[in-house]
């Protein structure tokens, strides 16, 4: 299927992506938000000769438009229109694992802001929609229509982070139906009024989607799924674009660098955990400026990256890493899988 698109993704921050993936030829990667496949094609570039990527996105179109960019790779990449959610099971299922790098690049890409058609931003009439992946059920015309007040405005609060959330929720409940982006949009210019730049319905235009595509809930299993899938010395990396996502990555990343998670006042640990990440870098990475003037999409982008480290002696066995025993960070890397099977499912997994 051919794709003609007047919009592309610029992937963010492409060489700090890269360096902190640590990308080697011959490397087996994982990126859980293919979008454009712009991250995808560097990624299998720089992991050359040999390299393997296994590209994950719950939205159809954005796995043609990758397909498409990833042609010339298609020896070594394999394409899966699922939930990242899911990125466990499809690992196993393909026999791609241990991994020496997982990229989650989250969010949207530009093509779903201007060309979906699917409602992601209110600077087109669209209907509201919003789901990344059209097989599921919920949309945010559902949750707008037919929630009840408290339940909506406690969306808005949560996910947005919008303080006129009462006063929103009220008002949509008055109103609806409502069918489309603009008068969503044009509803809450009117209940709330505008100051300064940002537009009055951004947060809850971010509230809907996150509720829709349940995008925290999923991180934050995807995170766990992550770590169980990088081999010793494997690299994770996330770009998240808001506050609540950054937070939930850093939290995982400071819980998983630590040997013990007790609360301070407990005078002997008992919870027996272990540390299995590195943090790489302390401090949050931004785009640079030359990368904001060119690409202002990029703005709100934030890096974290951390290493897989391997579990101590004294206590392999004994945490999570039983649940997926294939994997033992602490006797290297299993072969690699076969390219013959990511040729042959190169054009059909779904
Ligand atoms: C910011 S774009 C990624 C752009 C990509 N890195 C590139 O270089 O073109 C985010 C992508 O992640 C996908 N996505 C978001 N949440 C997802 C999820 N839970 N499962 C699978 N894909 C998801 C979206 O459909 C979108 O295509």
């Amino acid at each position: 299927m051919t794709s003609r698109r007047s919009a592309t993704h610029t992937p963010v921050m492409l060489s700090e992506v890269l360096r902190a993936l640590d990308v080697q030829p011959g490397g087996r990667y994982i990126d859980c938000t293919l979008g454009g496949g712009g991250h995808a094609a560097a990624i299998l570039e720089k992991s050359s000769p040999g390299g393997q990527l296994l590209g994950i996105d719950a939205d159809p179109l954005a796995l043609e438009v990758a397909r498409e960019r990833l042609q010339y790779f298609k020896e070594s990449a394999l394409l899966v229109n699922e939930n990242f959610v899911k990125m466990q099971s499809i690992a196993i299922k393909y026999d791609f694992f241990p991994v020496h790098g997982i990229l989650l690049d989250l969010g949207l890409s530009s093509m779903q802001l201007s060309e979906s058609g699917r409602g992601f931003s209110f600077q087109y009439d669209r209907p509201l929609d919003m789901r990344f992946s059209p097989s599921e059920k919920l949309s945010a015309a559902d949750i707008v229509n037919t929630y009840p007040e408290a339940k909506l405005a406690d969306i808005l609060k949560t996910y947005g982070e919008e303080t006129q959330g009462n006063r929103i929720a009220h008002y949509i409940v008055e109103t609806r139906p409502i069918e489309t982006t603009r008068e969503l949009a044009e509803l809450i210019e009117k209940v709330v009024g505008r100051r300064g730049k940002i537009h009055p319905a951004t947060k809850t235009f971010q509230a809907l989607r996150i509720a829709v595509n349940r995008e925290l809930e999923n991180l934050e299993s995807t995170l766990r799924q992550a770590l169980e899938l990088l081999g010793y010395r494997g690299r994770l990396v996330v770009i998240s674009y808001h506050s609540l996502e950054d937070r939930i990555v850093k939290q995982f990343m400071q819980k998983e660098a630590k040997d013990c998670i007790c609360p301070p006042t407990t005078p002997v640990c008992v919870c027996g955990h272990t540390a299995r990440l590195k943090i790489i870098n302390k401090k949050v990475i931004t785009p640079s400026e030359t990368e904001l003037s060119e690409n202002p999409r990029s703005r709100s982008a934030r890096l974290r990256a951390a290493e897989r480290i391997t579990v101590r002696a004294d206590t392999f066995g004994t945490n999570d890493d039983n649940a997926f025993p294939d994997i033992d960070v602490s006797k290297g890397w299993r072969r690699p899988v076969l390219l013959q099977k990511i040729k042959m499912a190169f054009l059909t997994a779904s």
